[in-house]
């Protein structure tokens, strides 16, 4: 459905210098298929989704949606970023329906659909609200019914709840399950939350860093919805935080050298954790 081949990624720096944020990502995602991007933050996750969004151009390689080449941005793959990114003038209702109107639907069509999305993320009674009346959790759920709206095939999601506490954020991760189990949709979910990443998918791709690389693929066999209590989650995060550590360790090295001491930085580690973004 989706294959990532031979993707490789370097950024222009200030000094004139390459930075290569990719190296050789080949990826083979199934129809239906929720996978995880997991990996410490500056391991290039977002650049992955921004290329297979179309939104950026890898250096080589290629992205393949159904067989076909793709060449930028398009409705058969919507985004949702961490930041909802709602037009602040316009009500729940009419974030939905912008695009569909856009696209050049008619007026009853566009009110099915948008209001059909708005009730699968449980927002009916705030449909005519504005954006800044919503709580961030109800904003990210607004953005995912603008993201469904278009019917993408493929659902592409960068830390959508990266910016949420935590009740919130358990609460959005217990219903995208039931979106994806409702909707089928190939979900690429981009997280460095270990916890986040072993709930939702049925597949991890764990990223080593400098530069980004596929370093391991799990499968998350466990039937949905999950309760993140059950023994065999809970031993699959210890082993993903094994394989994460050295990768944590080589970012916090980078960013505070020599005063950087592994021994002690170790201890508090634990997979509910966010890496990079808050040590
Ligand atoms: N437009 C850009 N120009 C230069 N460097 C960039 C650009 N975008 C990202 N980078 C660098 O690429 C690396 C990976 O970034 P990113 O994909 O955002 O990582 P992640 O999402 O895993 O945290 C970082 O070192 C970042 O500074
Ligand atoms: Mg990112």
């Amino acid at each position: 459905m989706l294959k990532i081949e031979k993707i490789q990624k370097s950024f222009k720096q200030k000094d004139g210098s390459n930075l290569q944020v990719l190296k050789d990502i080949n990826l083979d995602i199934k129809e239906g298929e929720f996978i995880s991007l997991l990996g410490p933050s500056g391991c290039g996750k977002s650049t992955l989704l921004n290329i297979i969004a179309g939104l950026e151009n890898p250096s080589s390689g290629s992205i393949l949606v159904e067989g076909n080449e793709i060449s930028g941005a398009g409705s058969d793959r919507g985004v949702v970023f961490q930041d909802a990114a709602l037009f602040p003038w316009l009500n729940v209702f009419d974030n939905v329906a912008f695009s569909l109107k856009e696209k050049g639907l008619k007026k009853d069509e566009v009110e099915r659909i948008a209001i059909d999305n708005i009730k699968k993320v449980h927002l009916s009674k705030f449909k005519d609200s504005y954006p800044h009346q919503l709580s961030g959790g109800m904003r990210q759920r607004v953005a995912i019914a603008r993201a469904l709206a278009m019917n993408p095939k493929i659902l592409l999601m960068d830390e959508p709840f990266g910016a949420l506490d935590e009740q919130t954020r358990l609460m959005l991760q217990y219903e995208l399950q039931k979106i994806w189990m409702e909707t089928k949709k190939t979900i690429i979910f981009v997280t460095h939350n270990i916890r986040e990443a072993v709930q939702l998918s049925d597949k991890i791709v764990i990223f080593g860093t400098q530069p980004g690389n596929v370093k391991e693929t799990f499968e998350v066999k466990a039937a949905r919805p999950r309760q993140m209590n059950k023994g065999y989650l809970v031993h699959l995060e210890d082993k993903i935080l094994d394989i994460l550590k050295e990768e944590i360790e080589k970012v916090m090295k980078e960013e505070m050298g020599d005063e950087y001491n592994f021994e002690e930085s170790s201890l508090p580690w634990d997979p509910t954790r966010d890496m990079g973004s808050n040590i």
